[in-house]
């Protein structure tokens, strides 16, 4: 599918947003495996979270939609069943990754797989620690998926992540929920907190001291009554362009505001960005808030160390603010970014390029002068929702009508963008 943007004069209204990705995944697991009923209100739209609703479904674990309310009628921490055939994953990296620390803890085998791009995503970091729990697990060439999983009783580990991932720390934390003893993941940097939030809401016991999570094993978890902010890495495409469009004035509600996603804001306040943040409140212990964003000139600067991992969802979209901004963006420490749904470094960089704006591609991240413009081109998502989105954003500030090749693939993550967008200029 190809969508046409054409430049906007500014970007105006206000809006709510589908579901966090990150907690939608989370609530549908735990939900599973918890004894009793869970509502869970403003769940994702995407795909990504549908591919785990399926999977929690075809472990015969029943799940009801009702629009964006999901219900799910938790089958306890034993009380999965073996799927009739393999499970899709889709192109859902949190689904496979979080999902196979579940299904390690399981009496019977299971098979987990997904399209294309996930079959090119390292599955070697959460081999690693669920081998070390007891795991049997084979994979293609070792590392890729389909990830064949043998699981049954896990042992307690001490875990230092190797990279800053909280799809990895999830997925440890998933199997130390079936491990007997304390299981603790030891982060080097630390990452989005949702699992650990999530888990202490259905009852588990959970300790977080500095960057140390310690978890006792074989909690009765219970179904719960929650709902879900909306998702701060969509409103990050609507922020960058209300930023960007002249007098632009745009209200975003219910925005999920947890400290170890809204490093965002943070960042681009620091960069002269006008973002106001008011109607903060706590639901099911995730911070949220209203957003309201007014069109700035920003400075630019420098996303490297732990602000890169803080960032790395929303690094496509701050790239196009980036090539606008006083100074120019360069990020470094970005390795991580190759091994997205596609390698966001070169796809921000060709796309960028596409539209006549220079960007220096570096091994791991990029070097964007600044007060560039960007011209209509033919752009492609090449299959990734959040270079589908960015791009789309980076159009609106073209100087005619850009075309976006592949747009469907926002739908992953946001069906409703394009129409959203529409609605605001
Ligand atoms: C996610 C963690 C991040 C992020 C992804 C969602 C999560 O991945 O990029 O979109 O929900 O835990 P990594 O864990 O690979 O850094």
């Amino acid at each position: 599918m190809q969508q046409k943007i054409s430049p906007a004069r500014s970007i105006s209204g206000s809006i709510t947003l589908p579901g966090d990705k990150s907690i939608s995944h989370r609530y549908a697991m735990i939900a599973s495996i918890a004894e009793g009923d869970s509502r869970i209100r403003n769940y994702s739209t995407g795909a990504d979270c549908h591919s785990t609703l399926d999977a929690m479904r075809a472990l015969g674990v029943p799940v009801e939609e009702n629009g964006t309310e999901v219900t799910i009628r938790g089958r306890g921490l034993d009380g999965l069943r073996a799927p009739a055939a393999d499970l899709d994953a889709g192109n859902s990296g949190s689904t496979i990754r979080m999902l196979s620390g579940i299904l390690a803890a399981q009496s019977f085998p299971t098979r987990i797989g997904g399209d294309e791009s996930l079959s090119r995503r390292p599955m070697a970091r959460i081999i690693e620690p669920l081998s070390r729990m007891g795991a049997n697990i084979s994979a293609r060439e070792g590392r890729f998926p389909p990830l064949e999983i043998c699981g049954g009783r896990l042992r307690s580990i001490d875990y230092t992540l190797p990279v800053p991932s909280a799809q990895v720390k999830t997925c440890v934390l998933f199997a130390g929920l079936y491990a007997e003893g304390e299981t603790i993941v030891r982060e080097p940097v630390r990452s989005r907190d949702h699992t650990e939030i999530a888990l202490r809401e259905f009852g588990a016991d959970l300790r977080v001291a500095a960057k140390t999570i310690a978890l006792t094993g074989r909690p009765t978890l219970t179904g719960r009554d929650l709902l879900v902010p909306a998702d701060l890495s969509s409103a990050a495409f609507f922020v960058v362009a209300a930023l960007l469009a002249p007098g632009s004035r745009l209200t975003i509600r219910g925005v999920g505001l947890n400290p170890t996603r809204s490093t965002l804001l943070d960042f681009l306040a620091g960069m002269g960005a006008a973002i106001r943040i008011t109607e903060v409140e706590s639901r099911n212990g995730e911070l949220a808030g209203e957003l309201l964003v007014s069109s700035s000139r920003v400075r630019g600067g420098v996303i490297e160390k732990e602000t890169t991992a803080a960032l790395i969802d929303e690094i496509p979209v701050l790239a196009v603010l980036g090539a606008a901004s006083e100074e120019g963006l360069t990020i470094r420490d970005a390795a991580e970014l190759r091994i997205k749904e596609t390698d966001r470094i070169s796809t921000v960089a060709e796309n960028l390029h596409r539209m006549g704006v220079e960007a220096e591609e570096l091994p791991d991240g990029l070097a964007i002068p600044g007060r560039q413009r960007f011209h209509a081109a033919e752009l492609d998502s090449f299959g990734d929702h959040r270079i589908a989105m960015a791009f789309a954003i980076a159009a609106l500030c073209a100087d005619g009508e850009s075309l976006i090749h592949g747009a469907e693939a926002a739908s992953v993550s946001f069906p409703e963008f394009f129409e959203t967008l529409r609605s605001l200029y």
